[in-house]
Order: structure tokens, then sequence, then C-alpha cells
């Protein structure tokens, strides 16, 4: 990071250079301007995003809305009504954000107050990290086991009297697999506000919704449209808080934060479920394909999964110089050096076209 100079550097929080920036993939025009290839022949298998794009109902819903040149409705009525039906919870407990990123940070400065501790189960999602030292906590990952499942146990010990908040990704990113409910159960009796994120809900089905209408008190479930509805680049996310927990969290939101745009998506994506179901099941049939053929190379170990993504151990080679190799040819994947995630690829799950292409790419670089 550059020098601050001193002229504005007392201004500055004490600690805001400590924190752990979320890493910035390089954008997709560029990547493929590198290579001279058409954006379009990028196999972008890096950020879990949805291989069949959006709704064709939310295309012309974008097209025909009249309104873009006034402001969205702050409490966001229409939508909240519609998700509350989704998700079978009263809309007065909805809150929906700037895709669930959004949502994480709410509930931090909800809950949180310089030296507050903020823990999760990792490895997991990277901008817990980053949102929750934003607001001044300490953040702190409790080891998942050998299938990176989770020790309650090891989550009670770290918790005491400044520990606020825990993030629970269930399907968890990047390993892929949920957390069972009768886990979920055992942390909510913990004296920790409980955020149970469920990016990956429709590939999965468990949720812990259930527990919040049978009257969990400190649980706040986070969902997006990003994956299942392929709206990651309108940034759509909601939450499901308990009822008295709203009022607080919809006085901490920017009023405008969620665009028109993505309120007329989220809708148009709602009025097209059988559509979008259609497409998760595609990718869960596809998930199967990919698992078996990745197992095939003799080189890339799968992990289970729950979501649309796979994590894969790279074996008897480099990670780095697979997915370089990947690179070239114009395919993205994430890679992860973590210790617990040494050698790691994450690959998200594509169309069959696609499987095709990353197999057989990986077949000639083998
Ligand atoms: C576990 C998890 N939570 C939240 C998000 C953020 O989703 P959104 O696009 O809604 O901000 C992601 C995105 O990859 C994720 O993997």
């Amino acid at each position: 990071m550059a020098q601050i100079r001193p002229g504005v550097r007392h201004l500055l929080r004490h600690d805001v250079t400590n924190i752990e920036a979320y890493p910035a993939p390089e954008p997709l025009e560029e990547f493929a301007r590198s290579l001279g290839v058409d954006p379009r022949d990028v196999l972008k298998l890096d950020q879990n995003e949805n291989p069949y794009g959006c709704s064709p109902l939310v295309r012309e819903a974008l097209a025909s809305f009249a309104w873009y040149h006034v402001y969205p409705d702050p409490l966001h009525r229409a939508l909240r009504d519609r998700l509350g039906r989704y998700v079978g919870v009263d809309p007065d407990q909805i809150v929906v954000g700037n895709g669930s990123d959004e949502l994480i940070e709410l509930v931090l400065r909800m809950c949180v107050e310089p030296g507050d501790r903020v823990i999760s189960a990792g490895p997991t999602f990277g901008y817990y990290a980053t949102a929750a030292q934003a607001v001044g906590a300490q953040y702190e990952l409790v080891p998942r086991g050998p299938h990176f499942e989770i020790d309650p146990d090891l989550l009670a010990a770290k918790i005491d009297a400044r520990t606020k908040v825990l993030f629970l990704a269930s399907p968890n990113n990047p390993t892929g697999n949920a957390t069972p409910s009768a886990i979920i159960r055992r942390v909510l009796d913990m004296d920790v506000l409980v955020v149970v994120d469920e990016a990956y809900f429709e590939f999965h089905g468990q949720s812990a919704v259930e527990l919040l209408k049978a009257g969990a008190q400190n649980l706040i479930v986070l969902r997006t449209f990003s994956k299942w509805a392929g709206l990651a680049g309108l940034r759509l996310g909601y939450g499901i808080f308990p009822e008295d927990l709203l009022p607080i969290a919809l006085s901490l939101k920017p009023p405008y934060s969620v665009s028109q745009a993505a309120e007329v998506a989220g809708i148009a994506s709602l009025d097209d479920l059988d559509y979008l179901r259609s497409n998760v099941e595609r990718i869960l049939t596809e998930r199967q394909r990919l698992a078996d053929g990745l197992a095939g190379t003799g080189f890339l170990v799968p992990y289970p999964s729950d979501a649309n993504f796979i994590l894969c151990e790279v074996v008897g080679r480099s990670a780095a110089d697979v997915q370089a190799r990947l690179a070239q040819r114009a395919i993205l994947v994430r890679r992860y050096d973590s210790p617990r995630l040494e050698n790691c690829l994450r690959i998200s799950i594509g169309r069959p076209d696609q499987t095709d292409r990353l197999l057989a790419t990986l077949r000639e670089i083998a």
C-alpha cells in the first residue's frame, strides 16, 4: 500500500491500513484483451456465477421499466412482500441489501463496538474478515475439522463477553459443505448473534429459516440473488431477521442502496421460479459430472459439494501452475494457498459444454 502523506495520516483511523482487503479479480474484459480473445470465449469459473444468466423475464422487465429517474422505495415494500411469500415469513422480517455483502456489513454495524470480537469457522468466505475489521472488530477463525465440519465445542470455547457475532456460511464457501441443522441449533444456545449465510441455499435446500420461525432470537439468515438467480452484477441480497431487530436494521441501512433495477430484477426473478429452478437442477446434474471428471484427471481430488462449485486439492503438481495453464487457455478458476487450503482450486459449475471444455483442457495439460 502507498505511504499515506502526513497531512492526512492523523485524520484516519489508526488501524485502517491493517484491514485485509477482499481480493479483487481482474476485470473479464481486461483478462480477455490480455489474451487476445473475445470476452464471450472466456470460461469464467472463478466466482460461482450462474452459467445460465438471469431469467428472460428480468431482461424484459428492466427494458420496459419507466422509473429509473425516480429514487427507489427506501423500504423496498414490493420486493419484501414478494420475498416474504418466497421464504414463507412475514415481510416485516426481511431487509434487502446491495448484495448480501451489504447485509454482512449491516449486521456488524448493528452489533459491534471497536474491540469486540467476531468469529467464524475457517476456511470460509473472506469478506467476513474485511467487514469485521472495517467496524473495528477482532476477527478470529475456529478451524474446521478434516471434512471441513464445524466443532461446536471449539466455537463455544472461543465465545467470551466481547464476542458479538458468529458467521456460519452454509453451504460454506469455499469448502462447499453445509452445516447440519443440529449443529446450528447447538450454536444458537451460545451467547452470540448467529448469522447463517445461505448464499448457496437453492443448491442445497436446507435452511435455518425454520429455526427463526420457531422463535430463535439470536439468528439472522442471509441470502442472495447472485448465484441461483444469476443477478450477481445487479447486486441484490436479503436478510431474514427476528422481528424485533428489523427496525434497527432498517434504520442503519442506507436508504437507496438497492437500486430500482435490482428491485425490478428481483421481482421478475420471483415471477420465473420454474425457469430458475430448472437451471439450478441442471447445475446440480452437472455438479456430479464435473466431480467425476475432475477425479478422473488423476491430479485433482474433489471434495463433496452442496453448492454450485467444487473445491479440489491438486496432488503431485502445483495448483498455481494448473491455474496459470488454464488461464492461458482462457479458463478462470480460483486458487487458495492458505495453510488449510494449500494447493487447492475452487471451480464453479458451468453448463455441460463448459464442463466438456474444462475437462478437455485439463486432460491436455495433464
Ligand atoms: C458465502 C457467501 N456469502 C456472501 C456472498 C456475497 O454475495 P453477494 O453477491 O450477494 O454480495 C458470497 C459470494 O461469493 C458468498 O460466497
